[in-house]
């Protein structure tokens, strides 16, 4: 059985790929990974808000510290210098080293000019692909949904002119229309949209009545968004779609490529699970195979999207319309 597809222009020996997560900020677990067979692994996001935050933790750290005994000051200025980023670009240049499946970095930045600067530097660690990691999630009343995507097609663009190795670009699902904001990326040199980060939300505890946060995991449930716009961008953008969220089974992986989608990436299911999850659902995926008589993807990638199948609304479809006109609306 052939597993191999092609996500931007990297040829992966099978679609499932490891999302980045605290999976693979680590060398045991990523010697895990490839071991349990991933066709590919994004390493976790150098996040400049990560880097801001530890430097200003270590400023307030040294003017304590000066607050107590200004001869500490005086006789070391400046020679606790903050890393930056240098650490995070030792890790994915030493796990680019150790491994032999692909490894893409990944990146989400505060400042327009620091994407670019981060982007050039993770492009020298060697890394096979940049996934770019964006969310249109904004608090700020002032900014509008189209100042928003002005500015991410700006930082793309930039991105895009400044590096050579392939681009992905990792969305989130809060656009107002994604397919024109995709139609719009699709001007620059895109290889793949991964569609869609899954983030992080506060919970409350009702006995404290305050703030936890406990780990954020899907469930399948969540692969049927993911599962839409494969099977709606399919055909509409000449870039490969990695689906993402909720994929937890072989047959969810099948599911995603016959909507469309190149190949797709897990997190949760080997946190729920492990990361040897990853061996089961490569068989689950070579059974359903055998069992359909497919040798290979491409014998059913898109065969379900919607440029391929006769009712249009299978996708477009939202409000449970069709759901409410059964008989019995109890009736699933
Ligand atoms: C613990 C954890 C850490 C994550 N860290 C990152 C990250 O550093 N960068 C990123 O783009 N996505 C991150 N994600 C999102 C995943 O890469 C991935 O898009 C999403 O979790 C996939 O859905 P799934 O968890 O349902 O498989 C993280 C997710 C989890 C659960």
């Amino acid at each position: 059985m052939d597993l191999s597809t092609e996500y931007l222009g990297i040829l992966l020996n099978n679609p499932i790929i490891v999302g980045a997560s605290g999976l693979t900020a680590n060398m045991d677990t990523i010697k895990q990974i490839e071991a349990a067979g991933a066709g590919a692994i994004i390493i976790k996001s150098l996040f400049e808000e990560q880097i801001q935050l530890e430097r200003f933790k270590q400023d307030e750290h040294e003017s304590s510290l000066e607050s107590l005994d200004p001869e500490i000051a005086r006789n070391t200025p400046g020679t606790v210098r903050h890393a930056g980023a240098d650490e995070h670009l030792m890790w994915t240049r030493k796990a680019k080293e150790e491994l032999s499946i692909p490894v893409i970095a990944s990146l989400n930045c505060v400042n327009r000019k620091t994407w670019t600067d981060y982007a050039l530097k993770l492009q020298e660690t060697g890394a096979d692909a940049l996934e770019l990691n964006f969310h249109a999630e904004s608090q700020d009343i002032r900014s509008t949904a189209k100042e928003i995507e002005d500015e991410l097609i700006q930082i793309v663009k930039e991105i895009e002119k400044a590096v050579s190795i392939p681009i992905s670009i990792k969305l989130s699902p809060f656009y107002t229309n994604l397919p024109e904001l995709i139609s719009r990326l699709d001007k620059f040199k895109i290889g793949g949209y991964v569609l869609f980060n899954r983030f992080f939300h506060p919970d409350i505890d009702m006995e404290t009545e305050a703030h936890v946060t406990p780990p954020s995991f899907s469930n399948p449930d969540a692969n049927r968004l993911p599962l839409r716009y494969a099977g709606l961008l399919y055909g509409m953008t000449p870039a490969d779609i990695c689906a993402a969220s909720g994929i937890h089974s072989g047959k969810d992986v099948a599911k995603m490529i016959l909507a469309g989608a190149a190949c797709i990436q897990v997190v949760s299911v080997l946190y729920r699970n492990s990361i040897e999850h990853l061996t089961i659902m490569k068989d689950e995926l070579i059974s359903w195979m055998s069992a359909k008589g497919y040798r290979n993807l491409a014998d059913f990638k898109g065969k379900l999207s919607r440029q391929q199948i006769s009712d249009p609304w299978v996708y477009k479809r939202i409000q449970y319309v069709q759901m409410m006109m059964r008989g019995n609306p109890l009736d699933f």
